[in-house]
C-alpha cells in the first residue's frame, strides 16, 4: 500500500462585508436577540448582497487567495472539487465556473452535494485522488450563498444561515501527516426533514412553486437537531476509537457550525475541553459548506505540524461524518 497521504498545505477564505445581525432580524421577523443567542449561539452572519454575485464568486475569491498564499500557479492545479448546496446553476457544476474564474485550465473539476457535510465528503474524495500518486495539487472549496435560498419571512430558518466560502490546497506527503481517516455516512430517509421542495426534477419551477415559497430551505428543526446531536457525536467518537485517539491526543475539534448546542454535545462526547473546540458560529452563522474552512483559517496560526485534529459535520440528506487529520505545517 502507498504511504502517500493528502496534506492540507494552505487555507484561505472569503466572506462578504455585509453583516446581518440579530437586531436586523428582529426588525424582519418575530424573534429576539436573546432567543437566537441562547438557542443557536449566533450573533450575526454575512450576506452576499451584490446583484449578480453567486456562490462561484465567493469560491473563486477564496481559491485565488489560496493560490497566491501557497505560491501555486493556476496551471499547476490538477483537480478542483467544490462542495456546495447552493450551486450557481443546477448545471454546469459550480466547480467548473470557479476554475474558469481562477484561470485553472489543466484540471478536472466537479461539485459534491452532501449539504452541510459536503466539505468533509469532498476532502475524503480529494485525498483519494492524491493517494493514487497521480494528482499533486488539489483544491477543495466549500462555498454557499445560503441567502439565495433562505426565506426571510420564516423565523425558524432565516436566523441560522449565512454566506461564505473557504478553500484548502491538498498535496501529497510521505511524512506521516495529512488526512489519516474518515467516517462518512448518509441516510436518505432524512430528506423529508431538511430540503428544498421545488426547482429539481421532482417539482420543476412553476408559478405555483414560487407562490407557495417552495424554492426556500424547508427544515423541521427539532428532528434535524436530534439526529445531528447523536450522529455527529457518534461519528467523532468512532473516528477517535478507530485511530486509538484519547481526548488528550486531540488538539482541536473542528465542528460544522450549525448550532452551538450540537457542537457542545459533540465535544462532550469526545471528552474535550471547550478550549480545544473551534467556534465562530457567533460571527458567521451556518454557512453550510463554508463552516469548516472558515474555522481552519481563523485558527491557522495556532495549528502546529503533527497536531491531531478531528473534523465533524452533519447535514441534509441526512449526511454526516468525521475526519482525522494530522496537521501538516506550522504557519509561523
Ligand atoms: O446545518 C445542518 C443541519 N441543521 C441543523 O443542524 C439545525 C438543527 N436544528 C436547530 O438548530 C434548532 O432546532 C433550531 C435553532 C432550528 C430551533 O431551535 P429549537 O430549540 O429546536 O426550537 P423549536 O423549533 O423547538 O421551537 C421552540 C419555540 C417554538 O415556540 P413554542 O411552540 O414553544 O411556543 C417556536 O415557535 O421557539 C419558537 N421559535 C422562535 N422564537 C423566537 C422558533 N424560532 C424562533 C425564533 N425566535 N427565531
Amino acid at each position: 500500500m502507498s504511504n502517500i497521504k493528502a496534506a492540507i498545505t494552505g487555507v484561505r477564505i472569503y466572506v462578504p462585508e455585509e453583516k446581518l445581525t440579530n437586531a436586523d432580524l428582529e426588525r424582519m421577523v418575530e424573534t429576539n436577540d436573546e432567543w437566537i443567542r441562547t438557542r443557536t449561539g449566533i450573533h450575526e452572519r454575512r450576506i452576499l448582497k451584490e446583484a449578480g454575485k453567486a456562490t462561484s464568486d465567493m469560491g473563486a475569491a477564496a481559491v485565488t487567495a489560496l493560490l497566491e498564499s501557497t505560491g501555486t500557479s493556476p496551471d499547476e492545479v490538477d483537480l478542483l472539487i467544490c462542495a456546495t448546496a447552493t450551486p450557481d446553476h443546477l448545471f454546469p457544476a459550480t466547480a467548473n465556473i470557479i476554475s474558469d474564474k481562477c484561470g485553472i485550465k489543466n484540471a478536472l473539476s466537479f461539485d459534491i452535494m452532501a449539504a452541510c457535510s459536503g466539505f468533509i465528503y469532498s476532502l475524503t474524495t480529494a485525498s483519494q485522488f492524491i493517494e493514487t500518486g497521480k494528482y499533486k495539487k488539489v483544491v477543495v472549496v466549500g462555498a454557499d450563498k445560503m441567502s439565495s435560498i433562505v426565506d426571510y419571512t420564516d423565523r425558524t430558518t432565516c436566523i441560522i444561515f449565512g454566506d461564505g466560502a473557504g478553500a484548502v490546497l491538498l498535496e501529497p506527503t510521505e511524512e506521516g501527516v495529512g488526512i489519516m481517516d474518515s467516517v462518512l455516512q448518509s441516510d436518505g430517509m432524512g430528506r423529508e426533514f431538511l430540503h428544498q421542495k421545488a426547482g429539481g426534477s421532482m417539482k420543476p419551477a412553476s408559478i405555483a412553486t414560487v407562490e407557495n415559497r417552495e424554492h426556500f430551505v424547508y427544515q423541521e428543526g427539532k428532528t434535524v437537531f436530534k439526529f445531528a446531536v447523536s450522529n455527529m457525536a457518534d461519528a467523532a467518537a468512532k473516528i477517535m476509537e478507530r485511530n486509538q485517539l484519547q481526548s488528550d491526543d486531540v488538539a482541536w475539534l473542528v465542528p460544522h457550525q450549525a448550532n452551538l448546542r450540537i457542537i457542545d454535545a459533540t465535544a462532550r462526547r469526545m471528552g474535550l475541553d471547550a478550549s480545544k473546540v473551534m467556534i465562530n458560529i457567533q460571527r458567521y452563522g451556518n454557512t453550510t459548506n463554508g463552516t469548516i474552512p472558515l474555522c481552519l483559517h481563523e485558527w491557522e496560526s495556532k495549528l502546529k505540524k503533527g497536531d491531531n485534529i478531528v473534523l465533524a459535520a452533519f447535514g441534509g440528506g441526512f449526511t454526516w461524518g468525521a475526519m482525522y487529520v494530522k496537521w501538516a505545517y506550522d504557519s509561523n
